[in-house]
């Protein structure tokens, strides 16, 4: 990777001189409109930009459009002030890539960097120089439409997803010759949402804030993001736009931050519709009062402030440090001494070969290989292949929610993928049934296609909008008839590969027992179709792995690896045998399950993913068998690929602390590597354990790494692995009743 990148440095005299002298010259009306975002597809701003009350103009798309608002503002505004212009530049800006959730399944830090700057250079070629991106928020609950748009359920690989993402928007400087700020949302735990309903409220303790939840912006913050966004949700009983010890006292005066904190979309708004503020004005006050520096698209500021600082009811200060933040990105983006876009490198650059290839490797590497009985994959390129299903031939569910200028035409479809790979004619196709709604009328032709063919690969899943913002499930089901349709060409008794476009872990157990090869591919962009034929006929092995657990069923949710042991496992973690606990009789025997109705254990476990080889691990070795609570042990395994063909594994590191003074989860994600390794070849992974990995919040909510017995494994998934074991040294753990 390219590591040149630009790191601001909120502390450079020149900029802090320029500012300054900007500053005093400006009204305070003109400092308000520093902290103005507009949404320049809804509203006709340029009245408001002329006037200098606009700091941010989002949604504008182009060189040409953008230089023409942006020459209203630098040459029209009394001061000149540039437009820092913004996009939701997620998943790519015209070349899509996967959406992060597949993303994240390929586990490649590098690629997804690679991603990042990628998305950068077409998006500054377009205009843009702000993403509201990475979205680092945990998700637990697969019935949240937003699980589409992060890194999983997972802490620490939202925290190295989150980091890479920044590393590679900040590389588009040594990529383009200019500067690209990025945005970490949604501050803080949004994906906590009760039931998983979008904006739903979340009430988890401060603890597990700390302990889940903040550490990917902790993250994000450490390697230099520039700009936070808070989220829609309450948070400890106030709504993130108005919570002082969220973006004050953490973001702040803990972390240190000290770049822009912009609120979610009309959230300050609706601080009066969670019964916050009951006015525009108790809504500036609120919010103000917490830390925002910009307002996203209420109006409130633009509305409010000014006669709220002229009344006293508003203090000046706060109004000019938002003001001095946002202009300093300004200068140090370089806006004020060149405002405008150049032409020409949009026709150059968005959607480029380079830019589709690299979105078609990240989307192989970021599929999972969910089964694949009797080895059916990978498929010869030879013999008929019937290529049936509502997605089959579908461009626009691929890309997902947060397409940017993404274009359905353009996506390459599984169907178009497929004949592109073995050639057209040896291919049938029938769609079988719609998405949603309609009959079985189409089934006959699907079945037919499948009887007149030597395999048959099917397409399910579901729409692009059946997921992202807004637009979460309580079904996790399949949508319509597609299970029918299912059933049906499985009848038919053809070699079936099950191919899923979805947004989301689907639970789909009558699929998941009964199909013989299943491809998780979410939802992989405009290159998903090429992705999808270079893993079925084996181009390359499938190597992603789940960064999300999958479940049997809706009920079971939620339902996620690094849960708490209880004192009554469902599943035998295998701590007791390192307790002085001796046996009970009404013990309950491990398997007894959770529910009645279903198993402890869930479909598919978080990290799970198959290849095309399989991979033997052993000689687990620990550099010491005691540590102090401030050492390290180094922790390292031999990988080998024991298949006959070549094959990335993704190598995971896990640790339990067996005994804390809080409850600590059976087992932690701590550590990954992926390796690339030939039939036959070996390799090491290595790891070092020390503070960042052994330590939690404790009940105080200070960061400890406590004495005691540690457990470590090294393997392919969340559930199996190499063990060993280390102490930390030290006294007793607190027996948890206070100093
Ligand atoms: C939306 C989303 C946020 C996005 C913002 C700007 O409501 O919550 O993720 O960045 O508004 O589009």
């Amino acid at each position: 990777m390219n590591h040149t990148r630009s790191r601001i440095n909120w502390n450079e005299p020149e900029i802090d001189r320029r500012v300054r002298a900007l500053l005093a010259r400006m009204t305070l009306a003109e400092k308000i409109g520093q902290m103005v975002y507009k949404d320049g597809a809804k509203d006709r701003a340029e009245a408001l930009i002329r006037a200098g009350s606009v700091g941010i103009l989002a949604n504008v798309h182009g060189a040409d459009e953008v230089n023409r608002v942006q020459a209203i503002a630098v040459q029209e505004s009394r001061l000149g002030i540039p437009l820092l212009t913004g996009n939701d530049v997620i998943q790519g800006y015209r070349t899509i890539f996967p959406i992060p959730l597949a993303q994240a399944s390929s586990w490649n830090c590098e690629l997804i960097e690679r991603h990042a700057t990628i998305a950068a250079t077409e998006a500054i070629a377009a205009g843009t120089r702000w993403t509201c991106t990475p979205m680092v928020d945990v998700a637990r609950d697969p019935r949240w439409g937003r699980i589409a748009e992060g890194a999983g359920e997972d802490t620490w690989l939202n925290c190295a997803v989150g980091r890479a993402q920044v590393r590679g928007f900040q590389a588009a400087e040594a990529a383009t010759g200019r500067r690209f700020l990025s945005c970490v949302k949604h501050f803080a735990a949004y994906g906590a949402c009760e039931a998983g309903r979008d904006y739903d409220t979340v009430d988890i303790s401060e603890n597990t804030l700390r302990n889940v939840y903040l550490p990917p912006f902790r993250a994000c913050v450490d390697e230099g993001i520039e700009t936070v966004m808070a989220s829609f949700n309450e948070i400890l009983g106030r709504p993130a736009a108005a919570n002082h010890f969220l973006l004050t006292q953490i973001l702040r005066e803990e972390w240190g931050f000290a770049g822009l904190i912009v609120t979610d979309y009309n959230a300050v708004y609706e601080l009066m519709t969670h019964g916050i503020a009951g006015s525009p004005g108790a809504a500036a006050c609120a919010a103000i009062a917490a830390g925002v520096d910009v307002d996203m698209n209420a109006d409130i500021f633009l509305g409010n402030l000014e006669k709220l600082v002229t009344s006293g009811r508003v203090a000046a200060a706060p109004i000019e440090g938002s003001a001095y933040r946002m202009l300093y990105l300004k200068f140090w983006l370089g806006l004020f001494d060149d405002p405008y876009t150049p032409a020409g490198r949009e026709a150059e650059v968005l959607l480029c070969g380079a830019h589709r290839e690299a979105a078609r490797a990240l989307a192989r590497q970021s599929m999972v290989l969910l089964r694949n009985e009797g080895g059916l994959l990978p498929l010869p390129s030879t013999g008929r292949i019937a290529v049936v299903g509502p997605l089959a031939d579908d461009g626009d569910a691929p890309l997902g929610w947060w397409r940017c200028r993404g274009r359905a035409e353009e996506t390459v479809t599984v169907l178009e993928g497929i004949r592109q790979a073995c050639g057209a004619a040896n291919v049938l196709h029938a769609a079988g049934c719609a998405l949603t709604e309609g009959g079985r009328e189409g089934f006959a032709d699907a079945v037919a296609a499948a009887q007149a063919a030597d395999v048959v690969v099917l397409v399910l899943g579901e729409s692009a909008r059946m997921s992202g913002e807004a637009h979460s499930r309580a079904d996790l089901g399949l949508p319509g008839r597609q299970e029918e349709l299912l059933r049906a060409v499985h009848a038919t008794g053809k070699p079936l590969v099950v191919v899923l476009i979805n947004g989301r872990p689907l639970a789909t157990p009558w699929l998941a027992e009964n199909v013989s090869a299943l491809l998780e591919a979410w939802q992989p962009g405009t290159e998903g179709g090429h992705a999808v034929a270079d893993l079925l006929f084996g181009r390359c092995s499938p190597s992603g792995k789940l960064v999300v657990t999958i479940p049997r069923a809706a009920g079971q949710v939620p339902v996620y690896y690094n849960r708490k042991t209880t004192g009554r496992p469902a599943v035998d973690t295998g701590a007791w045998q390192y307790l002085d606990m001796p046996p009970r009789p009404f013990y309950p025997e491990p398997d007894t399950t959770r529910h009645l109705d279903l198993p402890a254990t869930p479909q598919f476990p978080f990290g799970f993913g198959l290849s095309y080889t399989w991979f033997e691990y052993r000689d687990l070795q620990l550099s010491a068998a005691a540590i102090p609570s401030d050492g390290r042990v180094e922790v390292s395994a031999t990988v080998r690929n024991a298949g006959e063909r070549p094959g990335d594994e993704v190598a995971q590191l896990y640790v339990q602390d067996v005994v804390g003074s809080i409850t600590r989860p059976v087992k932690e994600l701590r550590g990954f590597r992926r390796i690339s390794l030939r039939p036959g070849e070996e390799g090491r992974v290595e790891f070092s354990l020390g503070r960042a990995e052994l330590g939690f919040f404790d009940a105080r909510n200070e960061f400890v790494v406590e004495p005691g017995l540690f457990r470590v494994w090294i393997g392919g998934d969340s559930i199996g692995g190499l063990e060993g074991t280390f102490v930390v040294e030290g006294g007793a753990v607190s027996c948890g009743c206070g100093p």
